[in-house]
């Protein structure tokens, strides 16, 4: 009799057994996927359940020579060079090009250029104030007050509110622009200082923008909505090739001013200024923005905003950090919307929190949220969890 042949079938399957005992480490567990968390804003202990209940996760052994599989980093810890000698496969930052959309002169620059976005973006002028020291050749300004009465004056790059000025004069306008100059220029003589970077912390760039006048009231208040934008570059292991794709998160904080508003008082951030800290509860805009306005009307802000962050998403194409192969950022988008229900983009920013109110028991923690769908969007499709989570759906493809 002669010895039967092992069907085709059985070597694949011997082949498969094989590889998968390679996978195993020593101690005979198949090896994990790593994470490595700094966050000022997440709860730890929460979000370590999030990886552990996938399965085939555990905390990254930092005495560890392995590369983390995946590394988070907010609020300090983006700057902590501790951290720079890590390499991830998966990283929460993307390079420098985020700058495209995350500088407000740029933001203004690019999305212009879209026949689509440009109704979205109030008018503005973006400033180099090194090119106004003699002060005479800002007079080119004046017809932007003619036309507009009130304009915003904002540094590029700043934030907090810090240098911001509403200006309803082009002699105001003037008097301000003579005071940053003199205060400023000496630095600007600096050649070194020219890069884009530079420019930006040394307070050459400004951008004089249109003022939204009549802006649509939430309890007599001026408000505006925070977007959280998810921009993820995914590499495709088949094409070789990277795609970027763009979510906004579904939650959509409204921040308000501290008073009613009223046209006019200019300088009375009481009544101009919407921010966190001057917002006494929480507001979303698909929960009390629908129930004070109407449904039609939240419908078409929701249908604006994909029309809006589809086109930030063309505004954009930041790469990976070398040392990543794939890598997403979320940004804090601000967004307006007039007494006609006309939406703008104010602006684009990185570094975001998750402040809400956790003493008030309409509260949503946003931030208990955001990791589940960060994980959901962006990592259960690089490394498919062991065992499927519940699902959220937050996030928004645009
Ligand atoms: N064009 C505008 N018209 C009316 N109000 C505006 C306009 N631009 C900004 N504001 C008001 O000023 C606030 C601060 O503006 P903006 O967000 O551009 O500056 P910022 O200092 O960079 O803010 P942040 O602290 O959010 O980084 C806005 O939240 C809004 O209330
Ligand atoms: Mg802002």
């Amino acid at each position: 009799m002669s010895s039967k042949k092992p069907s085709k079938k059985k070597s694949i399957y011997i082949k498969k057994t094989r590889q998968k005992t390679k996978k195993k480490t020593k101690t005979n567990h198949v090896k994990k996927n790593t994470f490595l968390i700094k966050s000022k804003y997440f709860n730890y202990k929460e979000i370590k359940k999030l990886f552990i209940n996938r399965g085939n996760w555990v905390e990254y052994d930092i005495k560890s020579k392995q590369r983390p599989d995946f590394m988070y980093v907010d609020s300090i810890y983006i700057q902590d060079k501790s951290l720079w000698k890590y390499k991830p496969f998966i990283k929460n930052i993307v390079n420098d090009d985020k700058y495209t959309i995350a500088y407000k002169n740029n933001l203004y620059n690019n999305m212009v250029k879209l026949k689509e976005a440009k109704p979205y973006m109030l008018d503005q002028k973006n400033i180099d104030l090194k090119n106004h020291i003699n002060l005479n050749s800002l007079v080119k300004y004046k017809s932007f007050f003619t036309k507009h009465k009130v304009c915003i004056f904002k540094p590029v790059g700043g934030f907090a509110g810090i240098g911001i000025k509403t200006l309803d004069s082009y002699e105001a306008f003037f008097n301000y622009c003579k005071h940053i100059i003199s205060s400023n220029k000496q630095r600007w003589k600096n050649s070194k200082m020219n890069n884009e970077k530079n420019k930006i912390s040394t307070k050459r760039e400004w951008i004089l923008q249109e003022y939204i006048n009549k802006p649509l009231l939430f309890e007599g208040k001026k408000f505006h909505m925070r977007v959280f934008f998810l921009y993820f570059k995914k590499y495709d292991p088949v094409s070789k090739k990277k795609e970027k794709k763009g979510y906004i998160l579904d939650l959509i904080p409204i921040y308000t001013s501290l008073k009613k508003y009223k046209a006019g008082d200019y300088y009375n951030n009481e009544i101009h200024d919407s921010r966190f800290k001057s917002t006494k509860k929480p507001i979303f805009l698909l929960r009390d923005i629908k129930k004070a306005f109407s449904i039609e009307k939240t419908n078409k802000a929701v249908k604006d905003l994909k029309i809006v962050f589809k086109n930030v998403l063309k505004c954009i194409d930041a790469d990976c950090y070398s040392e990543s192969k794939h890598c997403f950022e979320l940004f804090g988008a601000d967004v307006m919307l007039d007494s006609d229900f006309k939406m703008k983009l104010i602006e684009v920013n990185t570094k975001v929190g998750y402040k809400t109110f956790p003493e008030h028991s309409d509260n949503i923690d946003i931030d208990k949220i955001m990791m589940g769908n960060l994980l959901e969007t962006v990592i259960d499709g690089i490394i498919p969890p062991d065992n499927s989570p519940k699902k959220l759906g937050n996030f928004i493809e645009v």
